[in-house]
């Protein structure tokens, strides 16, 4: 099955075409760039020579189609306009920006700024994430991707959700390639090395789509607020997730043992060992944990992800693979890296 990737020299995209190099099933066929058009893949991705002979092209010529999938690797608010056209030409997509995540048309006026010009399709959309949908995403043409700072929120809180928490809040430590390959003031080397801080503390826009999707376990509307902070690695994303509810440690592992029976892509830690990033760097596994302090009524939940993988490129291919009717796993069985 051939696919497009859209965006194909930032950073996801990089690694939708390095993961698809060993893809049995997917060949990337297109592979769009504005800054390398015309130049091979690995003059913006040096580490993927002589893996693929494929060329960047440019947006307007991808849009003609010709594929059978196509993976947006895009900035907000590009999607919105570019989906309903590869829709039309029959091209089924998974889209990794936030333009098709949120169900309530209005949620985009107030957190992105802008109305959104496809209500009818933010129905259809599902949301990409197959622990929770993955029947749904088994009949889409269009799949909306988590942001990595929801996806380890989510992964780590989803059953604190079940349970019946009402407000949580998420503490995420994340790697400089969360904010894409074009630097910033804020993002640059000598900003970003070594920095431990927080950005956005209120109002982060993936709280929103959290928000959505822990309401949706729930059953009922319950608060989420997330509080990330940048620090100096390049990989990784690690949610710590906390709420006042009183559980003992027993009840909460058969909880969370409960909840990821059978996932493939997620590893839950035995009670008292706990998630780490480093254990999950280069695979599409989440590493899930809690721990509770009864007398404090206080509960945490946690996730590992590498914020590339599972939290972006491993995690579209595994709704991609879900999509095709293939099993989820295919092509993406990367052991971790170690010692990374
Ligand atoms: N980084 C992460 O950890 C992560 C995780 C989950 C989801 N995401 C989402 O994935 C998407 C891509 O993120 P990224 O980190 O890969 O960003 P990135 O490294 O900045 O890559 C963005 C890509 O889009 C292209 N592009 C930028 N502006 C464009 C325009 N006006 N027209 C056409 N192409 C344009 C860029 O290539 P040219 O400039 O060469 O055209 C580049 O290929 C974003 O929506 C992001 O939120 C990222």
């Amino acid at each position: 099955m051939e696919v497009a990737v859209f965006g194909a020299s930032g950073y996801t995209g990089g690694e939708l075409i390095r993961l698809l190099t060993i893809h049995p099933v997917f060949n990337v066929v297109v592979a769009t760039s504005r800054e390398y058009v015309g130049k091979p893949i690995y003059f913006a991705h040096p580490h993927l020579k002589g893996l693929l002979s494929l060329k960047f092209s440019s947006l307007d010529k991808a849009m003609e189609g010709g594929y059978d999938f196509a993976l947006l690797a895009l900035p907000h608010g590009m999607s919105r306009d570019i989906v309903p056209k590869l829709l039309e030409i029959g091209v089924k997509v998974v889209d990794l920006g936030a333009d098709f995540r949120l169900k309530d048309p209005d949620a985009y006026k107030s957190w992105y700024g802008w109305e959104h010009p496809y209500p009818d399709l933010l129905e259809r959309a599902v949301y990409g994430m197959p622990e929770l949908h993955r029947e749904d995403i088994k009949k889409a043409n269009l799949v909306a991707s988590p942001g990595c700072n929801a996806t380890a929120t989510i992964l780590a809180a989803a059953p604190l959700a079940k349970l019946g928490v009402d407000y949580l809040i998420s503490d995420v430590k994340v790697g400089s390639s969360e904010a894409g390959s074009k630097p910033t003031k804020g993002t640059h080397h000598p900003e970003r090395s070594g920095a431990i801080r927080p950005y956005s503390p209120s109002g982060h826009r993936h709280q929103v789509e959290a928000e959505q999707e822990l309401s949706r376990i729930a059953g009922r509307g319950i608060r989420v607020s997330i509080i990330p902070h940048s620090v100096g690695s390049v990989r990784g994303a690690f949610a710590s997730v906390h709420s006042i509810f009183e559980i003992d440690e027993g009840e909460l592992w058969r909880a969370y043992a409960k909840f990821y029976a059978g996932e493939p892509f997620v590893r839950v830690m035995q009670k008292g060992s706990y998630p780490n990033v480093k254990s999950v760097l280069g695979s599409n596994f989440a590493d899930v944990g809690f721990s509770s302090d009864k007398e404090l009524a206080r509960v945490t939940g946690f996730a590992a992800i590498d914020n590339l993988i599972k939290g972006a490129a491993g995690q579209a291919i595994q709704s991609l693979n879900i999509m095709a009717g293939l099993d989820e796993t295919t092509g993406l069985k990367l052991p971790p890296l170690s010692p990374a």
